[in-house]
């Protein structure tokens, strides 16, 4: 039987390592963990309840209410993906609105929810055979992880992407406030201070700024192979 690893995933927002990361897992039979969608799962849950508005943010709420929060992956045969449950609730659809993605950043600089997200996180890692993307993973989560790519690209190429992603669910945005708030979660994520966004020293940069999907593809599942052995 071949050695199963972990393979940490970390990098800035709107680079497409989530649909790298999903399309690795499938080839290699791992199980996909996408991390952001949990903390945005815990931004929709805060906003339900009240406790995050525009210019509002009533932290020690959310602290106090964690314990009501159940999140899980089920995984959806059509779309070829595990989907996001908030107790119970398939929030997979509501967790990608600019409305959630404008707050996430500040939920989850909070430490508890790290804490809560993060023990969650490395349990589903415990038998391996798992390809996890977010911010921390090969930083905290995962420290010892046998693969760690780190992936960036210009906040402009991301804020195209992430405009062209949006328009084509029909969502009517506008182009600088997508580059605003890739700009402004690329400043929180890097700048908070616990678990910011820096690359492990032992991760492999992948600028794909110009790089085709097939050829990043490429170059990934080599990478995963030689670990593998
Ligand atoms: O990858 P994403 O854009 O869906 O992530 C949403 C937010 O969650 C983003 O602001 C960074 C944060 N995040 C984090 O702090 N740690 C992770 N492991 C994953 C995401």
């Amino acid at each position: 039987m071949k050695k199963k690893i972990i393979i940490a995933i970390d990098g800035h927002s709107s680079t497409g390592k989530s649909t790298m990361a999903k399309q690795l897992a499938k080839e290699l039979g791992y199980v996909y963990v996408d991390t952001g969608a949990m903390y945005r799962a815990v931004a929709l849950f805060a906003m339900k309840q009240g406790f995050i508005k525009s210019d509002f943010f009533d932290k020690q709420a959310l602290i106090n209410s964690l314990d009501q929060l159940s999140l899980s992956f089920i995984f959806n045969e059509t779309r070829g993906f595990a989907e996001m449950y908030l107790n119970n609730e398939n929030v997979e659809d509501q967790i990608r609105t600019l409305e959630v993605s404008a707050q996430v950043s500040v939920v989850a600089a909070v430490s508890e929810v790290r804490r809560l997200l993060v023990a969650q996180q490395q349990k589903m890692g415990e038998e391996k055979g798992i390809v996890m993307d977010g911010r921390d993973i090969g930083t905290v989560v995962f420290p010892n992880a046998e693969l760690k790519l780190f992936v960036t690209a210009s906040a402009e190429i991301r804020a195209k992407r992430r405009y062209d992603e949006l328009l084509a669910k029909g969502e009517i945005v506008s182009y600088d406030e997508i580059f605003q708030n890739v700009v402004e979660r690329d400043r929180i994520d890097s700048s908070r201070s616990d678990s910011p966004l820096v690359k492990a020293a032992d991760a492999i940069e992948i600028d794909n700024s110009n790089l085709s999907r097939e050829q990043q593809f490429e170059l990934i599942l080599k990478l995963a192979h030689e670990r593998i052995g």
